[in-house]
């Protein structure tokens, strides 16, 4: 049973997400956890110009996907950036490129699942994930979230990401603030959850 984690991250915050994402669906017995990049589309200039140059370091040796590891997998976890309250354009780009997929029905019945970042608390985490989901849903895939078995997810003690949708972390306007332990615990938890369900739908 193959889970495929999905991201696009510019200063490596989804990637951090990501790989808790990962330690998660890796809990599940029978998993195999495969990590990839969605293409970068801006060029090394702008990356520079924007300081995206040393964060990148972290996630570089990612391979990139192909369209068609996508149909091999029995789930999808996509992890992205907000921008504007949507997914980032390399991810709407990747996505963009996956209409033959769609022609076949090849993600139909697979378990697909997102997690994303913001600057700010209301900056746009609910309606990344459930935008994106549209995409999920004309594939014909299986939506998971982060379910409320998650409880820390009602956390008022600190400020935390994390939603019914799936996992989140605040970045800070700045993007000095790392995934919180919560926000990660948050991650791990919608990794296993995603894992289990596409473990007994192989069954
Ligand atoms: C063009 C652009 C648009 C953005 N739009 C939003 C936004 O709508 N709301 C928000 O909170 N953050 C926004 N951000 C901040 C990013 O979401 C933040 O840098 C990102 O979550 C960091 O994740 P990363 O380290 O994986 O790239 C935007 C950033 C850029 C560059």
């Amino acid at each position: 049973m193959k889970v495929l984690i999905l991201f696009y991250s510019t200063y490596g915050h989804i990637y951090k997400m990501a790989e808790a994402i990962a330690e998660g669906a890796r809990e599940v017995d029978g998993a195999e956890v495969i990590l990839r990049r969605v293409p970068e589309t801006l060029s090394e200039d702008l990356l520079k110009q924007i300081g995206a140059l040393e964060a990148r370091k972290a996630f570089d040796h990612i391979p990139v996907c192909t369209v068609d590891e996508l149909a091999l997998a029995d789930a999808i976890i996509f992890g992205t950036p907000t921008r504007f309250g949507n997914m980032a354009g390399q991810m709407r780009q990747f996505l963009d490129g996956t209409g033959g997929l769609w022609a076949k029905g090849a993600l139909i019945g697979k378990v697909g699942s997102v997690f994303t970042s913001t600057a700010t608390q209301h900056g746009g985490q609910e309606s990344t994930i459930l935008s994106f989901h549209t995409t999920l849903l004309h594939h014909g895939m299986i939506v998971a979230g982060l379910p409320y078995s998650f409880s820390n997810q009602n956390t008022i003690e600190e400020i935390s990401g994390g939603s019914p949708y799936g996992a989140t972390t605040i970045t800070g306007g700045d993007g000095s603030r790392m995934p919180s332990e919560n926000e990660l615990a948050g991650a791990r938890f919608q990794g296993k959850h995603v894992a289990a369900i596409a473990a007994k739908l192989a069954n």
